[in-house]
């Protein structure tokens, strides 16, 4: 039987039923039940603290979970190796509670650099992950570093297709909405520039890693321009900016310097006291970070007599 084509836009557009008419807008208002956890550093589990978080009260999540990589972190050098579905079904678990606390209109920015030695596409995975939670695709971004010093030189079987290792010198940062693509705010708190919107709505985008990683003790930072165009795309000045996996306090530190507000969560406690040296080093006198809490380190135990 002929099936009739489709003839016009819209009803291409129904037929497919991707998520672009995801669009209406949502005023939610602040609830004070996430007061205790703004511009705090808060050092422990980030499934256990997150439990703990308000829903629907966070504008935007970046982060970088623990590869699985073998990186001796220092709260415990052996725990980022697991057989990989254990290590998936544990970051499940964070990200439903992240995709609890987000706003509707709310954003989740995930960077990941899979393990291409192990043949594990990690950045699928976690995106798949991420949708079926209900979470809306809206971007993938490479972040191209030029790193050619990657560390695997033999290129797997030299000049013979049996075998040959392709090598990368990007990572990938994968953008997900909630419920809408459509963030609302105040005109006032738009901060980004007509060339800085022309060159990052790109999606390729190309600067160096974080060169300061012996400095911070920390063996995976992300460069505080990643943190930096993410906020400044998709969020507005004021808004709380959240990073389950904080590390080093990259995230929080780019939130205070840019005039937002951040909750940093991380298991380690020399990486929560790092953040805290880090942001109480930046000379931040913005307009909006004057009125706010002055960054803090809290416990699990702190949140449970402050909550
Ligand atoms: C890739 S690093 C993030 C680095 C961060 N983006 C920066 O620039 O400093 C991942 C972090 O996750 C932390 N981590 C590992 N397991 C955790 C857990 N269960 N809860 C909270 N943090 C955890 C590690 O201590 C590590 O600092």
């Amino acid at each position: 039987m002929r099936v009739d084509k489709v003839q016009n836009k819209e009803d291409k557009t129904r037929v497919r039923q991707g998520s672009k008419n995801a669009n209406q807008k949502f005023l939610t208002s602040e609830s004070p039940e996430i007061d205790p956890f703004v511009n705090r550093i808060i050092c422990g589990d980030a499934q256990d603290v997150l439990t703990r978080m308000p829903d629907r009260s966070i504008d935007l999540i970046i982060t970088s979970p623990p590869y699985n990589f073998g990186h001796t972190y220092a709260q415990d050098p052996h725990d980022d190796t697991h057989e990989w579905n254990e290590y998936f079904d544990k970051l499940l678990l964070v990200w439903k509670e992240c995709e609890r606390v987000l706003k509707p209109g709310g954003r989740m920015a995930v960077n990941v650099q899979p393990l291409f030695s192990d043949y594990v596409p990690t950045h699928h995975i976690i995106s798949q992950q991420l949708a079926r939670l209900g979470l809306l695709w809206k971007a993938e971004f490479l972040w191209e570093k030029n790193n050619y010093n990657a560390k695997f030189t033999a290129w797997g079987s030299w000049k013979s297709p049996s075998m040959p290792y392709i090598k990368y010198t990007w990572e990938f940062i994968e953008v997900f909405d909630k419920e809408t693509h459509k963030k609302t705010g105040r005109r006032e708190d738009m901060d980004i520039t007509g060339e800085e919107f022309k060159e990052w709505v790109l999606g390729k985008w190309t600067f160096a890693s974080e060169i300061r990683m012996k400095d911070y003790e920390h063996p995976a930072m992300f460069p505080e321009e990643l943190p930096r165009r993410l906020m400044k795309l998709f969020s507005y000045k004021n808004d709380i900016v959240l990073d389950p996996f904080n590390g080093a306090g990259t995230t929080s530190l780019v939130a205070w310097k840019q005039g937002r507000r951040f909750v940093g969560i991380d298991i380690s406690e020399q990486y929560c006291n790092m953040a805290l040296k880090r942001l109480a080093g930046a000379d931040v006198v913005t307009e909006s970070s004057a009125g706010y809490p002055t960054p803090l380190i809290l416990t699990l135990n702190d949140l449970s007599t402050e909550t």
